[in-house]
């Protein structure tokens, strides 16, 4: 399960069978987050209703769309090659249009159009309810172009289209934008203010996931635990709110719960948290709700309190360390996982030990490290010089990375000999024979498939392991079941 984004990064081009009377076809393809997945299926709901259906096949699109991410500059590149590759088949093909979605829209804005002309088309992450007079104008003849955030926006009422789906598992987004400013980050820039959506309309989308068949939902958000609904104003804005929208308002630990009764049977998993705004009630939800799931990716970038500091992370290693003592105080085998930036600004070795201390410290069960890239307008490139040399970073890149390794295969390891629940999700990708699933934790299982199929929750010995998988076999149905 571990992985390093930067190297996974690929599109995944999305199909759909749609309404058959659609007329068109739109290519949408996704990089990036798992957000930006989710804001696809928002985009394609759009456009089903403007008469497109979605096709895997590049050649044949009369609208291609690819969702963009500015999270690191190897981000960017991948999307330009694929720009690149688009175009040429524009050549071939030159009534297909071409847009850009998502954060490298907003980071660029017009300067697709203007500069590089590559585009006729660049919609940020708040503005896709306006992609039909979008695609109007482009079909007239005209580029078009629409990157107003918003602090309304969160697509509550929009029902999204499932792209690629395994039937089993869903995301569902409950927060847009983010309000933290890390010092590193871009996403403040590209995805504006945070917002929370209805906590009604996020029940219905999982009740209609659960009508559906599915059976896992991940709430999906840039800082999940700092979720507030009171009516709709932004978070900043709550001391203002009349008492009767404070005394109904819900947070996060209460939306876990009112989403874990609303649906029993169903997993519920959640991400990204913030250390600096996960509460011990979000952790009590957890414990209390057996179908809340016992994972936590919980983000700590380094392990060094200067660092910390610099990245505007409002924490300390020891107030992070407190945290992680009482998620295992309270849900013992709980996992948790961790994303990491090495070499950020005046990173000294020593900073870097504190890193490593750090993950001896938690063993953590998975993680997502990255070299720091600096990213134009952020916080860290206006005050800071990116001074740690390339070799530097990606030298302490591998170190985290190894141990991290140790730790994963550690952790998979001790679960060797014990019976879980594992939830079907699809074919091993390595043995059709085999079922892929996941256990509470996050962690893949596999094992033979009987007469098993996907979305069962089935109950599996684990005999063996290698250094992220488990191995096992089926002892029979879950009670979930
Ligand atoms: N809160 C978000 C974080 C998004 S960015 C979430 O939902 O996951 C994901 C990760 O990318 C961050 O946690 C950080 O480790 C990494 N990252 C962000 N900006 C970066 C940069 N400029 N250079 C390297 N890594 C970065
Ligand atoms: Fe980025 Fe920090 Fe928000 S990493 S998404 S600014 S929590």
């Amino acid at each position: 399960m571990e992985k390093i984004i930067d190297e996974n990064i690929q599109g995944q081009a999305l199909v759909l069978s749609g309404d058959k009377a659609n007329p068109k076809k739109l290519f949408i393809e996704s990089y990036g987050c798992q957000m930006n997945f989710s804001d696809s299926e928002i985009v394609a709901s759009i456009l089903e209703k403007q008469g497109y259906n979605t096709t895997q096949s590049l050649e044949e699109a009369d609208l291609v769309l690819v969702n963009t991410c500015s999270i690191r500059e190897k981000a960017e590149q991948t999307v330009r090659k694929r720009l690149e590759k688009y175009n040429a088949v524009k050549k071939i093909n030159p009534s297909m249009k071409v847009g850009v979605l998502g954060c490298m829209a907003e980071r660029l804005k017009s300067k697709f159009l203007e500069e590089e002309k590559i585009v006729d088309l660049v919609v940020g992450p708040d503005a896709y309810k306006d992609l039909p007079n979008l695609i109007e104008e482009v079909e007239e003849g005209r580029n078009a172009v629409n990157v107003i955030l918003s602090k309304e926006e969160t697509y509550g009422d929009i029902s999204p289209v499932r792209l690629q789906s395994n039937g089993v598992t869903a995301f569902v987004s409950i927060t847009r934008g983010c309000d933290n400013m890390c010092t590193f980050c871009v996403v403040p820039f590209t995805r504006g203010r945070e917002r929370s959506r209805d906590p009604q309309s996020i029940i219905e989308e999982i009740n209609d996931l659960a009508a559906k068949g599915f059976k896992e939902v991940t709430l999906l958000g840039q800082n999940v635990d700092s979720y507030l609904w009171y009516g709709g104003g932004l978070k900043k804005d709550f001391d203002k709110a009349s008492d009767m929208q404070k005394a109904t308002s819900v947070n996060f630990a209460k939306l876990l719960e009112l989403v874990a009764i609303a649906q029993p049977k169903m997993r519920i998993r959640f991400s990204t948290s913030n250390p600096q705004d996960m509460t011990l009630d979000v952790i009590e939800s957890m414990a209390k709700y057996p179908n809340i799931c016992n994972y936590i990716h919980l983000p700590v970038q380094s392990g060094s309190n200067r660092i910390l500091k610099e990245m505007n992370r409002l924490h300390t290693r020891e107030e992070y360390f407190e945290l992680i003592d009482n998620i295992r105080k309270i849900i013992p085998d709980c996992a948790i996982s961790q994303d990491m930036i090495t070499g950020f600004p005046t990173e000294t070795e020593e900073d870097h030990k504190d890193t490593i201390s750090l993950m001896k410290y938690v063993k953590y069960d998975f993680g997502f490290m990255f070299a720091y890239s600096e990213r134009p307008g952020t916080l860290a490139a206006r005050k800071l010089e990116d001074d740690i040399p390339e070799e530097t970073k990606k030298r302490r890149l591998q170190e985290v990375i190894a141990l991290q390794q140790e730790h994963s295969h550690y952790n998979t390891q001790k679960q060797v000999g014990k019976t879980m629940e594992i939830l079907i999700e699809k074919s091993s990708k390595k043995s059709d024979a085999h079922w892929s699933g996941r256990n509470s934790q996050n962690t893949v299982a596999v094992f033979p498939k009987e007469n098993y199929k996907p979305g069962d929750f089935v109950m599996v010995k684990i005999t063996e392991c290698t250094s992220t998988t488990l191995i096992g076999e089926a002892v029979g149905y879950s009670e979930n079941n």
